[in-house]
């Protein structure tokens, strides 16, 4: 298939594309760049069956025109704002990078008929629950602007399928982790102790806990869902049953950097940052009874992420 990928010289979308192209398909990225970095492609740039375009969306009459120059099968819009805490203060960036691009890309593909879209959506959508988060449980009250603008996505994706005979994936990723990660909780922690080896800065009271998935399990998933299902719109949480807390996330850093006597600083309260999730666990039966489970647990995550992270692992 001919398959855009919109975001994939990003952290999760670059690992998308070694699955898809792995999988002999032919692969169109579109990137600005602004998050995203040309090394996490590279390896495929000579590839006859690989095209990197450094675009805007938002820039539509030329993202427009890339739609008229091929016919893709399928988009997987993995474009987006991926700093939630920049989003809290900058109030047109989520609405911009996460929902316009989305937006756009429907537009697009209504105008040129392309029909399935596989969207990179987020547990944030549900909001703060107490209880396990399944996919038809609502109401959906996010509490942070990138968890607004994702909803809103999902909302307008919804009607394009209804108004356009398209077919979309929906997938709510939890917390992710991995190689390529230039942003996160562990991303954050290597930065300041490698700063600082004396003293780390936690947000919060590191009680908050939640599920990390691994990269490498989420396209899997992605994938396997992609492949198996055929509903108007396929919405499934990705995640793992397990979680760790941010203050074990801490220890492993510490420990996985060789590092002594680290004092923990807390910033205090329960959450990060106002629109943070301190805590939750994703209801996974739906894509467990279609045959997909993660292979690393939620620590094992985090651990394979710090060491790929330190250059301590390599793939
Ligand atoms: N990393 C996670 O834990 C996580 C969790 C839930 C959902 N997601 C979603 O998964 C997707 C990928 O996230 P990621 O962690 O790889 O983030 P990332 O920042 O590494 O990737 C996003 C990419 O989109 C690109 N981009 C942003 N705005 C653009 C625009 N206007 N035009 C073209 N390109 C643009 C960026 O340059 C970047 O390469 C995002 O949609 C994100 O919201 C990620």
């Amino acid at each position: 298939m001919k398959i855009l990928v919109t975001g994939g010289a990003g952290f999760i979308g670059s690992h998308l594309i070694d699955a898809l192209c792995a999988k002999g398909h032919h692969v169109v990225c579109v990137d600005d760049l602004s998050l995203g970095r040309i090394e996490h492609i590279a390896h495929h740039l000579k590839s006859t069956t690989f095209e990197f375009i450094q675009l805007n969306i938002l820039d539509e009459s030329r993202f427009d025109a890339l739609f008229s120059e091929h016919r893709f099968d399928c988009v997987f819009h993995m474009a987006a704002n991926s700093d939630i805490q920049e989003g809290a203060t900058q109030l047109r960036v989520d609405l911009e990078k996460t929902f316009m691009t989305t937006f756009i890309t429907l537009n697009c593909m209504q105008r040129h008929g392309v029909q399935h879209i596989a969207f990179a959506s987020s547990s944030a959508v549900y909001g703060e629950r107490s209880t396990p988060l399944r996919e038809d449980s609502g109401p959906l009250q996010p509490i942070s602007f990138y968890g607004a603008a994702k909803l809103a996505a999902e909302a307008y994706i919804s009607a394009f399928c209804e108004n356009f005979d398209m077919r979309a994936w929906i997938f709510r990723f939890p917390n992710v982790v991995g190689e390529r990660a230039t942003h996160g909780v562990i991303f954050d922690f290597i930065q300041r102790l490698r700063e600082n080896p004396h003293e780390l800065l936690i947000l919060g009271d590191g009680s908050q806990e939640k599920p990390y998935l691994y990269v490498k399990d989420l396209v899997s998933a992605m994938l396997f869902v992609w492949e198996r299902t055929s509903e108007k719109i396929n919405c499934y949480n990705i995640g793992v049953s397990t979680t760790t807390r941010v203050s074990k996330i801490a220890d492993i850093v510490v420990e996985e950097m060789g590092l002594q006597n680290v004092q923990y600083r807390y910033t205090g309260g329960d959450r990060g940052w106002k629109g943070d999730v301190p805590w939750f666990l994703y209801d996974l039966h739906k894509i467990t009874e279609l045959g997909w489970t993660a292979q690393m647990t939620s620590d094992d995550a985090v651990r394979h992420a710090v060491r790929a992270l330190l250059g301590t692992y390599r793939e």
